[in-house]
């Protein structure tokens, strides 16, 4: 019949393209994967992953093993008789349910290891980081040291980072999917997780709880730094922010600054006199919570935004086209088009504004 020959075509050309999207959705450029750790506690959660993929494939093979066996070994023949009936079997009803109760009490036992090991801290050196959740980026204290940083949350190899997770808006997560699972970031609880990184390397991190329009765009990197370097960047970030040249482009570019951003952005050096914690601030009524991340630094940073652009310095030479090759002229020259909804309030700026406030701000190494 031509018209189910249609409808068989039409069938295996979905389930084709079902396949395919299943099998490609894993191939998205540097997206990162919980099969691939490069810790302690993500390896603790991927054996979980891998012990219950073995459960359930093993499960999966024999229930529709014998479905097809039987399917075709007693499917209906002509003259065959009505088969034994087995309602009410008392010896079967047990069996299967005792069978998938033991299996599943297997999978609880793995998970509460899982579960266990991942929470105890190991004892020894240890970095403390709060990770603070805003609408949409993540800002990073680090109470031993008194520095605030945004969008890359810098740590040693081979060191335990405890973090304590603040919000005073909306639940987020905070998840890096190579180095630690999934935990909520929720307003007046404050929750608490540790990781340790194996590896030095830079791992993308992700809000992994819907908190608004731009939640996609709430990523932050995690730079593992091996410990001279990282020892390095501490120190420089204690510093306070360059000083611009008399005269130069970034001078100009500091007074822009002072002019349009300061009320919401901290430069410790210029508005602020030291860094401030921002789960102490943004809580106090009398001291001033930022509403935009401390750009002391900005300059060594990753990304921009929460994630929306990379902050691609090598291309922000002024000129004419900045807006074309920089990324951080591009966000100066239209927040809202490139993020709508966030907290950018700046006016218009002129190509001139812009060459100058990226001079200076790049220039915050
Ligand atoms: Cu923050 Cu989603």
């Amino acid at each position: 019949m031509p018209l189910f020959r249609g409808a068989k075509r039409w069938m295996i050309l979905v389930t084709g393209l079902l396949f395919a999207s299943i099998l490609l959705a894993a191939c998205g450029e540097g997206s990162p994967s919980i099969l691939n750790p490069a810790g302690p506690v993500a390896r603790d959660e991927s054996g979980v992953f891998y012990i219950i993929l073995i459960i359930a494939t093993i499960v999966f093979v024999g229930v529709e093993g014998m479905l097809i066996y039987s399917v075709i070994r007693y499917r209906e023949r002509p003259g065959s008789p009505n088969p034994r009936q087995i309602h009410g079997n008392t010896t079967i009803e047990i069996i299967w349910t005792v069978v998938p109760a033991v299996i599943l009490f297997v999978v609880l036992i793995f998970t509460i290891q899982g579960l266990f090991s991942v929470a105890a801290q190991p004892a020894g050196k240890t970095v403390e980081v709060e990770a603070v959740g805003h609408q949409w980026w993540w800002e990073f204290y680090y109470p031993e040291y008194k520095i605030t940083t945004a969008d890359t949350l810098h740590v040693p190899v081979n060191t335990v980072v405890h973090v304590t997770l603040y919000s005073n808006n909306v639940i987020h997560s905070f998840w890096v999917p190579e180095l630690t699972g999934k935990t909520d970031v929720i307003p007046g609880h404050n929750n608490d997780k540790w990781f340790k990184a194996d590896k030095t390397g830079t791992f993308l991190g992700i809000c992994a709880e819907y908190c608004g329009t731009q939640h996609a765009n709430m990523k932050f990197d995690v730079a593992v730094d091996n410990n001279d370097s990282f020892q390095t960047w501490v120190s420089a970030q204690q510093q306070v922010a360059t000083q611009p040249t008399s005269g130069s482009l970034a001078q100009q570019g500091q007074k822009i600054f002072q002019e349009q951003c300061q009320s919401c952005h901290g430069i410790v050096g210029v508005d602020m006199k030291s860094y401030q914690d921002p789960k102490v601030s943004c809580d106090s009524p009398t001291a001033a919570c930022l509403v935009g991340p401390n750009l002391t630094h900005f300059g060594s940073r990753g990304f921009i935004a929460g994630g929306v652009l990379t902050n691609n310095a090598n291309q922000c030479q002024p000129g004419p086209d900045i807006v074309q090759r920089c990324n951080l002229a591009k966000w100066l020259n239209d927040p809202q088009g490139i993020k709508p909804g966030n907290d950018m309030a700046i006016g218009q700026l002129t190509t001139d504004q812009i060459n100058q406030l990226v001079a200076y701000l790049e220039g915050l190494k």
